[in-house]
């Protein structure tokens, strides 16, 4: 087995796939976590891009708010609705009465909008429909590993803009009533990322929130985006994960990608997240 053991054998991390992510056991994340128990998380958040806690029970608003900040500042979602007395919390719901998903229907990095994004995301389902809701993950590390050296090269000096009014405008509001007062945030980020722990390279663009190359004209900046957007959907570089109730996953939005697959409506999905503050992409 390639499993991993922290130094007292407590927690016990394995491999979810050779492409990225592991599951993680003999860890209660509603208990607070010891110095030792945090600084093996991390490493193993670091290896493994995306862990899935598992054999976990409901955690508390207030315990998933003080999870999160284990791992630094946590980080206010620009445009969802917060829930009351968390603005942290970020709650993810479908029913048999929702239009359309959570807002994660297209691979994406949370909020890459955002001038410094979030780092990452811990996110726990409390509630599962009887079949489908999975979260698929792609490593772009490994997307990025993949590319010719002359594309690598290319890339590397472009910077993408990233904006939020396209695809935040009126998602989680019946009408312009509450959007009227948000603000929507952009930023220029790089395409090629390092990621700041690891020192890797990651590819840095998503369908959500990427809309253009700086410096490029729009048809060359189309092009590009596109060919992106596709290849680092390759099936390759991904997992396709299946929840079970009460799980927490906590993913890494600088050398990841994810999306929520919405297979199960009329059934309901229901959860919460926290997501971390993360540092300017360079
Ligand atoms: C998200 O992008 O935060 C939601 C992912 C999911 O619902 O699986």
């Amino acid at each position: 087995m390639n499993e991993i053991k922290s130094l007292d054998n407590k927690i016990i991390v394995k491999p979810y796939s050779p492409n990225l992510g592991a599951v993680v056991t003999g860890i209660n994340l509603s208990n607070p976590i010891s110095s030792n128990d945090l600084i093996c998380i991390k490493n193993m958040f670091n290896k493994f891009q995306v862990l899935f806690f598992q054999e976990q029970s409901e955690i508390s608003p207030e315990n998933h708010v003080a999870l999160g900040k284990d791992f630094g500042p946590l980080h206010v979602h620009p445009a969802a609705p917060k829930m009351k007395g968390y603005p942290e919390i970020f709650e993810i719901h479908t029913d048999k009465n929702s239009k359309f998903s959570n807002g994660a229907e297209d691979f994406h990095s949370d909020v890459s909008c955002d001038l410094e994004p979030p780092l990452g995301t811990m996110l726990q389902l409390h509630i599962l429909p009887e079949y489908g809701g999975d979260t698929m993950f792609a490593n772009m590390y490994m997307a990025y590993e993949a590319l010719s050296k002359p594309m690598q090269i290319f890339l590397e000096g472009l910077n993408a803009f990233h904006e939020s009014e396209h695809f935040y405008k009126g998602r989680y509001t019946d009408g312009d009533k509450v959007d009227k007062n948000l603000q929507y945030p952009s930023a220029l980020h790089p395409i090629i990322r390092t990621h700041p722990e690891t020192k890797k390279k990651a590819i840095y663009v998503n369908r959500f929130f990427t809309t253009r190359i700086d410096g490029l004209n729009q048809q060359e900046s189309k092009l590009i985006l596109d060919y992106l957007f596709n290849y680092c959907e390759n099936i390759d570089f991904q997992i396709r994960y299946r929840w079970n109730k009460n799980d927490m996953a906590f993913w890494d939005n600088r050398c990841t990608l994810h999306k929520a697959i919405w297979d199960y409506h009329p059934m309901e999905r229901k959860g919460r997240r926290v997501t971390i503050k993360g540092t300017r992409p360079y």
